[in-house]
Order: structure tokens, then C-alpha cells, then sequence
């Protein structure tokens, strides 16, 4: 019997790439640079099942290009905004994604851009570098404690609670608003639920952790930083579509808050003539959540589980 056919986007991490090659005939765009939307468009066609990352829109276009023998689309990632799931139900493919597995690393990253901000890591290590440092003197890159702050988390899903276990030892006082209170996981990590704007107007941090979808494009804009203190900060470790950009720019350079702590922007890569990037109070990083060894090994591998299951008809384990 002759393997399912399958097309993988980019170079991934070479366990995900074996398991894939053990039963499937693999068409392989081996780059670190994506593949350009008309080659993506010409070689799905006829796949069986498609290994994609978040930077390939699956839209009508693409699912069209494959046609009918499509069965699955395996995202490496567990956000899977950049695809249309309606497109994909009317297309008869499943969807599979990868969650649970980076929860743990983009955790820690959100709490080194809590850090980064709050005790101004970059800055004071760019200050170094140009020969900034001086005589040791009592004001000098005076930052902010995490320790014993009020930290609100828009979106208590698992990596908002993953989130708030680390800031438990921190001592922190846990603020959190979302569609609906969530009491079970709150209550592992006693957090609290409010609304919005009482989030706003207590946290010292306030960090995202919901979804994109059209609910969230822009809930982070001028109202949302009007209504933050003076002296908050705001860390965005989801997508950055969630955040309106000129106003989080304005709500920085007019010291609306503090600083701001993104590892996703729109768009990504952030253009280094970017405004954001002029601000010695915003730490733009380039979207490196997951970005440990381990864990996107683990991606590699589920996005495989994923496809594999979803070629040969079985139950995709991680089904959107
Ligand atoms: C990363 O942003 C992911 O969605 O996996």
C-alpha cells in the first residue's frame, strides 16, 4: 500500500521529522525561511495531510488548492488563529494542535518578561554595554518589585494558571477576568475573579493569556491602558493581535504605564523601525514561548502524533 502523502512547511526538529518519514511519503520544505505562499499553494496539492506552522494561513485558498484528498491539518504550535476552522469543517479536515506541552515554557518566559520589565534587565544590561555604568549611586535604574505586587491575568487557561503558580511564589496577590469564573483552577492558585475593569484598576501587572480570535482583537487598546495605573505594567505572551499598538505605544511614551513586556507583535518579525522599539520601557522579544529545546521537541513530536492519526483516518489526539 502506498504512504499518505504529506508536506511539511519548514525545517522542524528532527524527531517530529523521523516519526513523520516512518509512514508517510514527506514533501519537505527544509528552511528556517518560510515557504512562499504560491510554492505552499502549488505543493499541497494532492497531500493527504499537511505539517504547518503559525505562520501559514489555512484559509479557502489553500484548503481549495489541495483538494478532496486533504484529511488533516497538524499546526506546530497551539494557537491555531491562522487557520479558519469554519474552512476546515467545510472542507472535511480535521484540525490538530499542540497544547499542554509548551504551558510549562511560555510560563517561565511570561515571568522573565515580568522581571525583564519590572527591574529593567534589558536596559541595565544595554547601559553596561555603552559604557553607562558609573559610580554605584542609590537612583540609578530603579525598577519595580514582582514580589508581594497585585498581578491580574486576563485568560486563567492552563498557561494563565501556569502563570499564576509561579507568582503564588512570588507571594503575589492574583487577580483574574475572563468570560466566566473559572473556580476550579482559581482556586489551585487562589486567584481571584473580577471584572475587568477592577482588574485594571488594582494590578500592578496585568498579563494576557487569552485566545485570538475576534472577541480579542484590540481588547488590549487605549480604554483598556487609560484604565491601568500609572505604574502597571502590561506583558503579552499570546498573540499580538490582541493588542492595539499604536495606543499601547501612546499609553508608553505618555507614561499612561510604566513598561510593557511583549513576546508577540503584529507583525511579527516587528520591523526594527518599529516606534515601539525607540522605548527603553518596552521589551519586544521575538516570540519565544516555547522556545526550549525540550519543548518544541515535544511540539515536533505531537504535531506528528497529530498528522499521522489524522492520514490514516484514526482519532487525532489533539483535535481542535
Ligand atoms: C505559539 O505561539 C503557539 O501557539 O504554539
Amino acid at each position: 500500500m502506498s504512504k499518505p502523502k504529506v508536506l511539511i512547511t519548514r525545517r522542524i526538529p528532527q524527531a517530529g521529522l523521523a516519526r513523520v518519514q516512518e509512514v508517510c511519503e514527506v514533501r519537505h520544505w527544509d528552511s528556517d525561511e518560510a515557504i512562499p505562499r504560491e510554492t505552499l499553494l502549488e505543493w499541497i496539492a494532492g497531500m493527504d495531510g499537511l505539517y504547518c506552522l503559525l505562520t501559514e494561513r489555512v484559509d479557502n485558498e489553500l484548503l481549495t488548492a489541495a483538494g478532496p484528498s486533504l484529511r488533516v491539518v497538524s499546526t506546530m504550535s497551539v494557537g491555531y488563529d491562522h487557520i479558519n476552522v469554519g474552512a476546515c469543517r467545510s472542507h472535511n479536515v480535521l484540525i490538530g494542535n499542540t497544547p499542554g506541552v509548551l504551558t510549562d515554557t511560555t510560563a517561565d518566559l511570561t515571568l522573565a518578561l515580568l522581571l525583564a520589565t519590572a527591574r529593567r534587565v534589558i536596559e541595565a544590561a544595554a547601559a553596561v554595554r555603552n559604557g553607562e555604568w558609573g559610580v554605584w549611586k542609590p537612583e540609578w535604574m530603579l525598577g519595580r518589585d514582582l514580589y508581594g505586587s497585585t498581578v491580574g491575568i486576563v485568560g486563567l487557561g492552563r498557561i494563565g494558571v501556569a502563570v499564576a503558580q509561579r507568582l503564588k511564589g512570588f507571594g503575589c496577590h492574583i487577580l483574574y477576568t475572563g468570560n466566566q469564573p473559572k473556580a476550579a483552577a482559581a482556586e489551585t492558585v487562589g486567584a481571584e475573579f473580577v471584572e475587568m475593569a477592577t482588574l485594571l484598576a488594582e494590578s500592578d501587572f496585568v498579563t494576557a493569556h487569552c485566545p485570538y480570535n475576534q472577541n480579542t482583537h484590540h481588547l488590549f487598546n487605549a480604554e483598556f491602558f487609560r484604565q491601568m495605573k500609572p505604574t502597571a505594567i502590561f506583558v503579552n505572551t499570546t498573540r499580538g493581535g490582541t493588542v492595539d499598538q499604536d495606543a499601547l505605544y501612546a499609553a508608553l511614551s505618555n507614561g499612561e504605564i510604566a513598561a510593557a513586556g511583549l513576546d508577540v507583535t503584529t507583525p511579527e518579525p516587528l520591523p526594527i523601525t518599529h516606534p515601539l522599539l525607540t522605548l527603553p520601557n518596552c521589551v519586544v522579544l521575538p516570540h519565544i514561548g516555547s522556545a526550549s529545546v525540550a519543548t518544541r521537541t515535544k511540539m515536533a513530536l505531537m504535531a506528528a502524533e497529530n498528522l499521522i492519526a489524522g492520514v490514516l483516518g484514526e482519532q487525532v489526539p489533539n483535535l481542535v
